[in-house]
């Protein structure tokens, strides 16, 4: 038997412009996926039931590709809120991925990161009707803080190209790792879940409708990569002040673009007077929000407060690793 595990994520900056080529940046969470895979058994199945391929288009995607043997029983744990904006998807692709990879060739999964993190993303995509970023797939597979761009960033560190072809073009992104500056240490992320699923296909599309019939919003998706580099420069300088101020404008334009709510907006007022910034985080419509914080108890108590559930955690945690083999 072997068992994987990776962290759900955190997008600090970007969610759906990166979709369209700018960057952005998200932090590995302590909130793991668990998953065991096991040979030798007559059929497949999954957490003891009859395994249903079309219930699972991430899992199918990912054998159909990585696994040339016979029938497996696959048992999944979560630790991360699903359907939330956290990642658990990505974080199912990537522990899965990694244990295929580990019981075909044994001791060999987490030398081969780029190779899990793209299978992670091509199953993403094939459940998102081909438009996904590697933002996610890319936080689970690396860990840490994640910086994806369009382009080489000179002070961060490059890991790998991601490309994908969506209705006819390719997408090209470059994924780096960055260490933060040591400020951010001393700093939390608190989540607030609404308790509402975030539909990630569902607002993804929305998005891309809004944009085909009126190409003028396109401005929005633009201001939100401006203000993402602006973060970028801020965190990069341990400038945790600028981070949030980066953060709370974000949320704003999101706003915009109509893919926050009013839970997520409740969420994100609750936090701020604790929060050097707030924002919904993941695709919204739903899902979560994260507040940036020195105080995370109470930040996570007004939270609470105002009706959601909390999880506090450092910006960046491990990622996907064998915890048996
Ligand atoms: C989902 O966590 C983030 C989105 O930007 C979609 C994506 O990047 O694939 C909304």
């Amino acid at each position: 038997m072997v068992v994987a595990s990776a962290p759900g994520k955190c997008i600090l900056f970007g969610e759906h412009a990166v979709v369209y080529g700018h960057p952005a940046v998200a932090v590995a969470i302590n909130a793991r996926m668990t998953v065991s895979v096991r040979e030798g058994v007559d059929n497949w199945s999954i957490d003891g039931m009859h395994y249903v391929e079309a219930k699972h288009p991430h899992l199918t995607y990912l054998h159909n590709r990585l696994w040339e043997g016979d029938a497996l029983a696959i048992q999944v744990n979560s630790e991360i809120f699903g359907a939330a904006g956290l990642g658990s998807s990505a974080a199912l692709s990537s522990a899965y991925a990694a244990a295929l990879l580990e019981l075909a060739n044994r001791d060999s999964a987490i030398g081969q990161l780029p190779l899990i993190a793209e299978c992670a993303h091509l199953a993403e995509a094939s459940a998102q009707s081909g438009r996904a970023s590697p933002t996610d797939s890319s936080t689970s597979a690396l860990g840490g803080c994640v910086l994806i761009s369009d382009v080489r960033e000179e002070d961060a560190d490059w890991q790998y190209t991601r490309e994908l072809q969506v209705a006819g073009e390719t997408r090209r992104w470059e994924v780096h790792r960055i260490d933060l500056p040591a400020t951010f240490a001393e700093a939390s992320i608190v989540i607030g879940f609404t308790g509402r699923p975030g539909p990630t296909g569902e607002m993804v599309a929305k998005v891309a409708d809004m944009l085909e019939s009126n190409p003028d919003r396109m401005e929005d998706i633009d201001r939100i990569g401006t203000v993402t580099r602006a973060g970028v420069t801020a965190l990069r300088l341990g400038n945790i002040e600028a981070v949030g101020i980066a953060m709370d404008e974000c949320h704003r334009l999101l706003r915009g673009i109509g893919v926050s709510d009013e839970g997520l907006d409740r969420l994100v007022e609750a936090a701020r007077p604790y929060a050097y910034g707030a924002k919904m985080t993941g695709a919204g419509g739903g899902g979560c929000m994260l507040a940036l914080t020195t105080d995370a108890r109470r930040c996570a108590e007004a939270i609470e407060l105002a009706g959601g559930r909390t999880l506090i955690s450092p910006l960046g945690v491990e990622g996907v690793r064998i915890e048996q083999s």
